[in-house]
């Protein structure tokens, strides 16, 4: 079904108070934990987009009760285990949601087959199922480890994994079968990357040892362990809280607050970057909430110059890249990105797609194997007015959006539905900040 565009218009500046969608990465694992979990947990805050959703769905089929209880509430009865599947398990377009789901089902004596849309099904999982198969799953999948895939797991020792690419999905996959494995695990990852699998299996009352030390953070956990049901709070999504917080540091005299926005600093690197162009980024109410730190953050138009990124700081910013993109448009000076061929494998190859779009706003920029370099309007705000071609991936389309309402000129964008797997309301919240995104 062809599907219809959506153009961000020129217009005058951002202002209010919103709050942020639930934390992608936390809400997928608090449903998985809960699955694997004896007992019930209840999720307040969960993000209710399509990507978590097919989560949802996928612990249902592996045994758990899965129900929705009010807005952002939801209730997993887990039975200590996960259950052969009686159908294929589709996880639509999410790569966490599939990986960490692969990791989980291989301690257990099941078979299970996988797959998700053509991106899913372009995307690498041998980076997960070579670690499985050395702890013992078995698998079939499509040349080079693609979607669909077939999983057979039980009977799984513990291995001692050095993560050969900066990948928090990687490292959640190993722990997640560790937890069903005979013996210690261990994931050593040389760079840190988003530690809330780490954090919420301590949540959930299994015991996780952390070391850093020279080579990287070493995490270790004995298999065997049982996870009881907990209660789980969902902080704002600062990937998503990225969007308007963005919009307003380009778009002349906004100001814009997000509220409950999660500040753990493995996810906050774009803040830092943003800090480092010039940005005025306010961050008050710092408070703990569900085990992170969580604030209120507020960006208001600001005069930015180019920077250059650490490639040491991606792991911490690497969903961030393409909207740093967009701000760096505005920003007087080039702005190199460097580090981050994790980009080309993501929803769609980002850097690519980064480089094509903005030359369609009228940005010049230099696309490198690894790395990409905007150079940056010396002060002059980019034109817009290109269409955006986004390949169904949902942080083209929203970054692209949110150079609209600076531009002079609109800004449209291909298949603006995928934007629901991550950040569903999108165009209402930016509505209610004062954009005319339609
Ligand atoms: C995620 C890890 C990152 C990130 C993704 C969410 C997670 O992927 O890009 O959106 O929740 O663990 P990689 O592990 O591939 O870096």
């Amino acid at each position: 079904m062809a599907e219809t565009g959506l153009t961000a218009r020129p217009g005058g500046p951002l202002r209010g108070r919103v709050r942020a969608p639930g934390d992608k990465s936390i809400s997928h694992r608090a449903l998985i934990l809960g699955a694997l979990a004896e007992g019930r947990t209840e999720i307040e805050g969960l993000l209710e987009g399509e990507d978590v959703l097919r989560t949802a769905e996928a612990m249902r089929s592996f045994g758990a009760r899965v129900e929705r209880t009010g807005e952002r509430r939801w209730r997993v009865e887990g039975q200590g285990r996960l259950v052969e599947p009686a159908d294929v398990v589709d996880c639509g377009n999410s790569g966490t949601g599939v990986r960490l789901i692969i990791g989980a089902a291989a301690g257990f004596a099941l078979t299970a087959t996988f797959t998700g849309d053509d991106s899913l099904r372009g995307r690498p999982m041998l980076r997960v199922l070579r670690p499985l198969g050395e702890m013992g799953a078995a698998w079939l999948a499509r040349e080079g480890g693609r979607l669909p895939l077939s999983l057979k797991g039980g009977g799984l020792k513990a291995v001692s994994y050095r993560l050969p690419e900066p990948s928090a999905q990687v490292k959640s996959a190993v722990l997640l079968a560790g937890l069903s494995a005979a013996g210690e695990t261990c994931v050593i990852e040389p760079e840190p990357t988003r530690d809330h699998t780490e954090r919420m299996l301590r949540a959930f009352g299994a015991e996780v040892a952390v070391e850093a030390g020279e080579g990287g953070r070493r995490i270790r956990i004995a298999g065997g362990q049982r996870l009881s049901g907990t209660v789980v709070r969902v902080p704002g999504d600062p990937s998503s809280a990225a969007f308007p917080l963005a919009a307003a540091l380009i778009t002349p005299g906004s100001e814009v607050t997000v509220e409950g926005v999660l500040l753990n600093p493995l996810r906050t690197g774009l803040f830092v970057t943003l800090r480092e162009m010039g940005a005025d980024l306010a961050v008050v109410s710092e408070r703990e909430e569900g085990g992170e730190r969580v604030g209120d953050v507020t960006a208001r138009h600001s005069r930015l110059k180019g920077v250059t990124v650490p490639a040491a700081r991606a792991p911490s910013m690497i969903d961030e890249y393409p909207i740093l993109a967009v701000v760096a448009a505005y920003a007087e000076g080039p702005t190199a990105m460097r580090g981050i061929g994790e980009l080309r494998v993501k929803e769609s190859d980002r850097i690519a797609m980064m480089a094509a779009g903005l030359a369609a706003c009228g940005v010049e920029t230099a696309e490198e194997p690894e790395g990409l370099v905007v150079a940056g309007g010396g002060g002059a705000r980019p034109m817009g007015g290109g269409l955006v071609r986004t390949h169904g991936d949902h942080r083209i389309a929203l970054s692209h959006l949110v150079l609209g309402p600076g531009a002079p000129a609109p800004v449209s964008v291909d298949e603006p539905g995928m934007i629901a797997t991550s950040f569903p309301g999108f165009t209402a919240l930016m509505a209610q900040l004062g954009a005319a995104i339609g």
